[in-house]
Order: structure tokens, then sequence, then C-alpha cells
């Protein structure tokens, strides 16, 4: 049965019990509004581990000033109800205080990583990231760490932040999962009007014209984004962030495109933004 905990001494004690089982402890932090994106995570979590613990938490060090934090969906009823049909056992729900309460100061910088990509738009976003990722690792102590690839510059920065501190956790990142018109799941897609999702398409049509140009043997970067640009800007509600070609562990950009290089981007779709990235 899916066991709900809020408190920071109450999830220390349980996974304390659960170490000292020697069970094994799989873990996915989410912001809730649960989708198929996180149900890829928890199913491969639940196949590969003893115990399975989701974080819900809508971190306010990662959100900027205009941002919408207060709007992000919250549907934690939902959420529970379908965490208990994939099996989780624990849910840790803290709230903003017990997380962060009066006095907090300590930050993580994901230097080198965190003014590239996403980061250029929203600064601090990636500080807020590392710092919350990694009180979770410390109180939930997992031996693996669920991932999406969709938020890519995410798990670029935590697994980074993983090797660097020397934290005893596996990151496992896995595939986005798209609905059946290739539109990667994100909680922020609840904000897009039915006209909006049709145009948000856009973010997977570029991509896969820049997968398709890298198979075709089109290496030169520039020409990809260009046409990369032309799908988005055909677009009516559609206004570019970034488009870039990366090395998927610098981030840096690439001005020769190779298989294995990152096609990452970031589009607003009126004014819900959107990222988006494939491996090419
Ligand atoms: O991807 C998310 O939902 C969040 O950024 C995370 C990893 C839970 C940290 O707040």
């Amino acid at each position: 049965m899916l066991q709900v905990i809020k408190l920071i001494k109450d999830i220390k004690q349980r996974i304390r019990a659960l170490k000292e089982d020697r069970v094994r402890i799989g873990f996915v932090p989410t912001m809730g509004a649960v989708h198929e994106g996180h149900l890829s995570l928890i199913r491969e979590a639940r196949k590969e581990n003893g115990a399975v613990v989701v974080s819900i938490f809508v971190n306010p060090l990662q959100f900027g000033k205009n941002e919408d934090f207060d709007r992000y969906p919250r549907t934690f009823d939902n959420d529970c109800n379908l965490l208990s049909q994939e099996g989780v056992d624990i849910v840790f729900k803290p709230d903003t205080s017990e997380m962060f309460p009066d006095g907090f100061c300590t930050s993580v910088v994901p230097a080198r990583l965190e003014d590239k990509l996403c980061g250029k738009f929203r600064p601090g976003h990636f500080r807020g990231v590392a710092v919350i990722v990694l009180k979770l690792l410390n109180l939930i102590k997992p031996d693996i760490a669920y991932l999406g690839q969709k938020d890519f510059q995410q798990a670029v920065v935590i697994k980074r932040m993983v090797s660097d501190l020397h934290l005893d956790v596996a990151i496992k990142v896995l595939p986005t999962i798209r609905d059946r018109n290739g539109l990667a799941l994100s909680s922020r897609n609840a904000y897009l009007s039915e006209t909006e999702k049709k145009d948000a398409l856009c973010l997977y049509q570029a991509l896969t014209k820049a997968h398709s140009m890298v198979n075709a043997g089109i290496q030169n970067t520039e020409s990809i984004v260009r046409e990369m640009e032309k799908i988005i800007n055909t677009t009516k509600s559609a206004v570019i962030d970034y488009i870039s070609i990366v090395s998927p562990e610098t981030l840096e950009e690439e001005p020769i495109a190779r298989s294995g290089n990152v096609a990452a981007l970031a589009v607003r779709i009126g004014k819900t933004r959107l990222i988006d990235n494939m491996i090419l």
C-alpha cells in the first residue's frame, strides 16, 4: 500500500528501516502532475528494486520570479491514485518549510553547465534543481534514481553533480515518452489549448528534421539549425528561445553535427515554454 510521508524525520526513519533490511531502493523525483513519462520511470524502478520511492515537491528554488510556480499543476490525489496503481511504496511530499526552513542558505552551483541552453533563459534554475536533488538523494539514499531524457540538461547537471560529489547512487536516464503525434509529455502541456497542442508539434518536427539531416550525412550545424528554425517559424504561436546542437556531456555547441550529439530546443507556444531534444 502507498505510504504518504511528509516529514523529514519520518522519511529518515523509514529509509533507515529499508536499509537495515537490505532493500534496494529506486527513486523517482517529481514535481507531481504525474503523467505517462513519470510512470515509465516508475515502472522501470519497480522492475529493478525492492522499494520504490517517489517524491512530489514543487521546488520554489528552481522557478524564476516571472515563471509559473503559482500555477504549476498540483494534482496530489490523482497522482497518488496513479502511483498506487503502479505499486509505488512511498510518496515523499514535504512542505516547503520542511525542505527550506528559515535560514536555509546553501547552494549547489553546477558551474559551466548552468549557463548553457535553458540556463541562459532561466538564471538560477539549475542551482535550484541541483540543491533540491542533492537534498532528496541524501534523504532517500536510493541505489538508483530515474530521470527522463526530456529534461536533458537537468539529467546532465545531476549526473555531473553525482560524479563530482562522489554520491553513492546510479543515475538512469530513460527515453522521452511522446503522445501519438510526437509531442513530448510534460506536466506543462496542461497549459496548452487544443490549437496550441497542434502548434507544439513543431518541436518534434524540427528535431526529426535534424535527425534525418544528420542521417543523410549533413554535418553543418548552421544549415541544420536553419532548417529547424524554418519549421518553428512557420508555426503561428511559436517563438524560439534557442535551438542548439551540443555535446551530450559538456553541453558545448558542436559546429560539426555528429551522430551522438544532441539537438535541443526551447520554444514558447503562446505563454507556455516547452523544451525537447533528440539524440542524433
Ligand atoms: O524534473 C523535475 O520534475 C524536477 O526538476 C525535479 C528533478 C523533481 C527537481 O525538482
